[in-house]
């Protein structure tokens, strides 16, 4: 199977299973406990159907939205994710590459492989920087700075982590950063030769954000316990209204779940939230952000920018969330897979194909702007 034989998420998902070691793709691959909030972040979509009109006389398609004033040329946008260059010798450049070209919204995040500075003097496309908040307080008040320094559009706080969520596929690989290999990971990583020669032959693994800060040298970290013991538990919404403050501009929180806390973010500041369980990767259980999306959206939908991610992996799926009415929505194994299957031109594909299919979905729908998408479209089941 070739790149060019990718047509849709799952062929993706395939072919970077064939790329990958197996402890890096179940790191991606995998939730927390027993997934079943990972599944049903995606079937949560198949409890409605669309319901389209016909002879709208509709020519143009415009896609483009506006999110935390940032105007984007696409409905979706790739949601920040950690440790890309471990995917692909390409990391974070290939996405945010990637990104700028169709001009959406792309993030770094604290646990990103790439500079914030590097990518967002490459390139022009709206950034956020995906902010983990430390017990190290020096090391906060310094990643805010430099984020302002180099003129981040919007920052977003993850809420979601004060603790690693159970993933048990990264127990028994033995994931952890940087590498630290079991004999039976070490014998994946033996029969996916390219990838190791990528990685070998490539800049070297780093964390740009944390690395003056954090010294992994120390021994190897499972994602669970970097989060356990370096992100900040005692996080009030006090500390966040003071960051609010202190960033002034475009502020977001990703990992609300609950019509309280999303006032509560509207109360202190924010422009925006996304609604988000991490991917199904935290607290297994948790409700879908598609199932929880219309309750906050009545609830604040006229006074903050809602936005979801989570089990996105059609176009149909972006149209049921925007006709809910979010704002925009997150994509992240929808590029990640992309990325560890072939580098930029993976990711320009998968954004490209998922582009296509909400243009023809739009049309099908016989909606010719994004607010044109409203829940006279839908009916659930
Ligand atoms: C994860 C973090 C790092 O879900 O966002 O693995």
């Amino acid at each position: 199977m070739r790149l060019k034989h990718c047509h849709n998420f799952q062929d993706f998902r395939t072919l970077a299973q064939k790329r990958l070691p197996s402890p890096i793709f179940n790191y991606i691959d995998g939730g927390a406990d027993d997934e079943s909030t990972l599944r049903r972040n995606t079937t949560a979509f198949d409890d409605c159907d669309l319901v389209p009109r016909v002879l709208q006389g509709v020519t143009d398609i415009d896609m483009s939205t506006t999110v935390m004033g940032q105007k984007l040329d696409l409905p979706f946008y790739c949601s920040p994710t950690a440790l890309q260059r471990l995917f692909h010798h390409q990391g974070e450049n290939a996405v945010a590459a990637a990104a700028d070209k169709y001009n959406t919204m792309f993030g770094v995040s604290s646990l990103g492989t790439a500079s914030i500075a590097e990518i967002r003097e490459k390139y022009n496309n709206p950034q956020v920087y995906q902010f983990y908040y430390h017990k190290d307080r020096g090391l906060n008040k310094a990643m805010m700075e430099s984020a302002k320094k180099v003129g981040i559009n919007v920052m977003m706080l993850t809420v979601d982590s004060i603790t690693g969520g159970n993933r048990e596929r990264d127990l028994r690989t033995g994931f952890s950063i940087p590498f630290k290999l079991t004999i039976k990971g070490a014998l994946q990583f033996a029969i996916k030769p390219m990838w190791g020669i990528n990685y070998v032959t490539h800049p070297k693994f780093k964390l740009p954000q944390l690395d003056e800060h954090i010294d992994f040298d120390g021994g190897a970290l499972s994602i669970g316990r970097y989060f356990t013991e370096m992100l900040d538990p005692s996080l009030t919404w006090e500390d966040v209204a003071e960051m609010v403050k202190l960033w002034d501009g475009e502020f977001c929180l990703k990992g609300i779940m609950s019509v309280e806390d999303a006032k509560r973010a509207v109360e202190i500041g924010c422009t925006g939230i996304v609604i988000s369980n991490h991917g199904g990767r935290q607290l297994d259980g948790s409700r879908s952000a598609f199932d929880q999306l219309a309750e906050i959206v009545d609830a604040v939908g006229d006074k903050i920018d809602v936005l979801m991610d989570g089990g996105i992996q059609r176009g149909t799926h972006v149209l049921k969330a925007l006709s809910l009415g979010a704002k925009a929505v997150g994509i992240g194994r929808g590029y990640l897979y992309p990325l560890a299957a072939a580098g930029q031109p993976g990711v320009e594909r998968a954004i490209g194909l998922l582009k296509t299919e909400i243009e023809r979905d739009m049309r099908l729908m016989g909606c010719s702007k994004v607010s044109d998408l409203t829940r006279d479209n839908l009916r659930f089941r």
